[in-house]
């Protein structure tokens, strides 16, 4: 059943976990992401990005998630717009059937220059008062995510901020979350913690504290009926880069963020964990692989299921890891 993303993360805090939110863009990501989570007994957050949209169509995005609501009607199911730039988008969105949406005003009006605290507050403000009156839960951001190793914002287009970060604008200020919390109302909150978006979060083996591990507990404890979510947490497992690299792919080295490291997140407030980057990379190498053992093969359906197959084992995985498996 559709549910909203309050509904599922009040029951994820009471019993501390998180829900890892998959973006999807095609068939191949949502039955990968219902079929782990069916085998884990697992609730679902799925989101849907301007990119997404673009690429698929708000239309099909929609029925395919409406799609896997009515073939696994045990499982709860969270239908979440991702990375909103505007209130209009966020509005078209609810329209939609969304249960949920991010409206991130993190970068400013223009979508790209961070700090503008007053924009952000206002703009997230109407969209609460849009959302709730439809049920429709909200989230929000604050800080600007970027790595700290690097102080880039990271690579994928419209949600980086185009400047190099200082180290104070990598991290979410607590006090100033809980004025933004108290000023919009927002269910959860996007918070900067060291992560940052697409496959190039860090270029050397992460250390054990490479997440601000000290800031998400002291920004839960002052905001901890506010749902906590990580952004950029994608892992980028190296066995996928190796398969990748040994089919005729040229990924160069580079590192996400370790699942432990996560799961220290998690202990503290973390709610929602946004994974893009690694079903992509799943995707890509199961692809590359099958193509290049079965050069005859030309049914797509073939490499395609090698495609799902290696993203469900992902999904397992964090499923697992999250504490959320035995929790749908
Ligand atoms: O937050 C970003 C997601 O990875 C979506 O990426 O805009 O390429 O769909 P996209
Ligand atoms: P990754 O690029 O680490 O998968 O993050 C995805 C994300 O935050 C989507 O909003
Ligand atoms: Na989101
Ligand atoms: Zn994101």
């Amino acid at each position: 059943a559709l549910i909203s993303l309050r509904q599922m993360l009040d029951h994820a805090a009471e019993f501390s976990y998180g829900v890892p939110a998959f973006n999807v863009n095609n068939l191949e990501q949502m039955r990968a992401i219902m079929l782990a989570a069916d085998k884990t007994d697992s609730p679902v957050i799925v989101q849907a990005s301007a990119g997404a949209r673009k690429y698929a169509g708000a239309p099909f995005l929609r029925h395919l998630i409406l799609a896997a609501v009515e073939e696994f009607p045990h499982i709860p199911v969270v239908m979440h717009q991702d990375h909103g730039t505007s209130l209009a988008v966020c509005q078209r969105s609810i329209q939609l059937g969304f249960s949920s949406v991010m409206m991130d005003g993190s970068l400013g009006e223009d979508g790209k220059t961070p700090m503008d605290y007053a924009y952000n507050v206002e703009v997230t403000r109407r969209v609460v008062e849009i959302a709730h009156a439809c049920g429709v839960s909200v989230e929000g951001e604050l800080g600007c995510l970027g790595s700290l190793e690097t102080g880039e914002a990271g690579e994928e287009d419209g949600i980086g901020a185009d400047c190099k970060l200082s180290h104070d604008q990598m991290l979410t200020d607590p006090e100033e979350a809980a004025q933004f919390v108290r000023e919009t109302q927002v269910d959860a909150l996007a918070i900067a913690c060291g992560t940052s978006h697409g496959a190039y979060k860090f270029s050397r083996p992460p250390t054990d504290d490479i997440l601000a591990i000290d800031r998400i507990k002291a920004i839960h404890e002052r905001i901890p009926d506010t749902h906590l979510v990580m952004h950029g947490s994608s892992s980028v497992p190296q066995d996928w880069l190796e398969v990748i690299n040994e089919y005729g792919g040229a990924i160069p080295e580079t590192y996400g963020v370790p699942v432990a490291q996560i799961q220290q997140g998690i202990k503290y407030g973390v709610r929602k964990v946004n994974i893009d980057t690694d079903l992509r990379l799943a995707s890509t190498g199961a692809i590359r692989r099958y193509l290049a053992k079965h050069p005859a093969e030309f049914d797509p359906r073939k490499y395609l299921q090698e495609s799902v197959k290696a993203m469900a084992d992902i999904c397992i995985a964090r499923y697992e890891a999250f504490g959320c498996a035995g929790q749908g």
